[in-house]
């Protein structure tokens, strides 16, 4: 793994849009893998900046993203589908029809992911891969559990998750309790990785991510098994892994 510690949020943030953007040049017909969260939004700002500062081209990428809740409607502000609009996708010009999302509205989950990984193999896989982490270990939805799923599938979101994401509804609100998430096999796929995390609360999965054991007890711990992993870290999320 190639770990870069920043001294913070927006120093991590500009570090992972310019690897993204050095993707898009380099190939500027990448599959991207995006991910949503409270951790790549001012990473979304700057890919944006770079756009408007003609930096950077989206028109001849593809992108697939991580998860979406289910089932949720794509209107709903807290659908990863307007999260995605409202960061990136109407921002820059990225072609219709080529971000893809999993479909919170499906009638078959099942059906809809066995679809979304036809779609992956498709376009021939997937270059760069981003991630957040949770701070369970989670990487797109995959929760720790007794084995690694494989492919995009529904998830049951355990308690903590739940608790991570209430921040981003009203109270009363209903926090989902489910969701459709690409599977470790697909991320494992990926040619690179690029992992940020950003914040004290992400510490002990980051330790552990690097250092821990490998099981599907903590997700992440399977990337230390990936030939190209690139982490990207603020002095916080470091701070375990730094001092030990
Ligand atoms: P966050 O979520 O960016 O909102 O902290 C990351 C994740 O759960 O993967």
């Amino acid at each position: 793994m190639n770990i870069l510690i920043c001294n913070d949020y927006e120093e991590m943030s500009k570090k992972a849009a310019n690897m993204i953007a050095a993707q898009l040049i380099v190939k500027p017909d990448s599959v991207l893998g995006l991910a949503t969260g409270g951790t790549p939004t001012l990473m979304y700002r700057e890919l944006v900046r770079l756009y408007k500062e003609g930096v950077v081209d989206f028109s001849k990428m593809t992108s697939f993203n991580l998860d979406e809740y289910y089932p949720i409607q794509k209107s709903s502000p807290r659908s990863y589908y307007d999260y995605m609009r409202i960061n990136l996708f109407d921002h820059v010009n990225i072609r219709q029809g080529e971000s893809h999302i999993p479909n919170g509205e499906a009638s078959d989950p099942h059906k809809e992911c066995k679809e979304y990984d036809e779609m992956i193999n498709a376009c021939g896989g997937i270059d760069l891969q981003l991630l957040g982490i949770g701070g369970n270990g989670h990487i797109g939805f995959n929760e720790p559990g007794e084995y690694f799923e494989m492919g995009t599938h529904l998830v049951n979101l355990n308690e903590e998750t739940k608790e991570a994401n209430a921040r981003f509804f009203e109270e009363g609100e209903e926090v989902p309790t489910k969701a459709l998430s690409m599977g470790i096999g697909n991320i494992m796929n990926a040619k690179k990785i690029l992992l940020i995390a950003n914040g004290t609360e992400k510490a002990d999965a980051i330790y552990d991510m690097i250092h821990g054991k490998i099981s599907p007890k903590l997700p992440a711990s399977i990337l230390q098994l990936h030939r190209d992993v690139t982490v990207i870290l603020d002095k916080d999320a470091a701070s375990k892994f730094m001092f030990s």
